[in-house]
């Protein structure tokens, strides 16, 4: 849970930062497992009951594991004016799921999310596996349409990649959430 204490960090005293904190963990660990719960109560000194409140009364928040791959598809800003509903149309037309849905085969769970930190490639997805995490940038209706299809396929395009891997997203602009 190591990884959750930058979020902790920033937002662990911060009044009212419970949904924050909770969405930051989702985007960290792709849902919210028990134990980053526990985690966070024991962090924050929030009772764990009021934890679960929050976590089961918001649709946007998961309990259960996600499928092998986590479709995040930025809705920030920037990739909001450069037709990311468009994208999220063409994934949900591909996979016949809605964000937060998992496919029944258990391959893909979409999850839409904030400000990924690589704006300039807007519109923007991130690709996370147990093989790490992929940046797709500069999105079309078709060129995710076919990289979904080559990674159902086990072979996940890299020629319609603008940017990929951590780095990039790390190395971009600050992030952006709103509240
Ligand atoms: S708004 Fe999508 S990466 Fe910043």
């Amino acid at each position: 849970m190591k990884r959750l204490d930058p979020i902790l960090e920033k937002y662990g005293n911060v009044k009212g930062s419970l949904v924050t904190i909770l969405q930051k963990t989702q985007d960290v660990l792709g849902y919210l497992p028990e134990e980053a719960l526990v985690y966070i109560s024991a962090r924050t000194g929030t009772a764990l009951s009021k934890i679960y409140g929050v976590a089961t009364f918001y649709t946007q928040f998961r309990l259960r594991p996600v499928g092998k791959y986590l479709l995040m598809l930025c809705m920030g800003t920037a990739c909001h004016v450069n037709g990311a509903a468009e994208i999220e149309a063409a994934v949900t037309e591909r996979l016949g799921i809605a964000d937060g849905e998992t496919t029944e085969d258990g391959l893909f769970t979409l999850n839409v999310v904030a400000c990924l930190g690589c704006c300039s490639l807007a519109p923007v997805m991130m690709v996370r596996s147990q093989d790490g995490e992929e940046v797709y940038g500069n999105l079309t209706r078709a060129s995710v349409q076919n990289l979904l299809s080559e990674i159902a396929a086990g072979a996940v395009a890299v020629d319609i990649v603008a940017g990929t891997g951590s780095a990039a997203a790390e190395s971009a602009p600050t992030e952006e959430v709103g509240e």
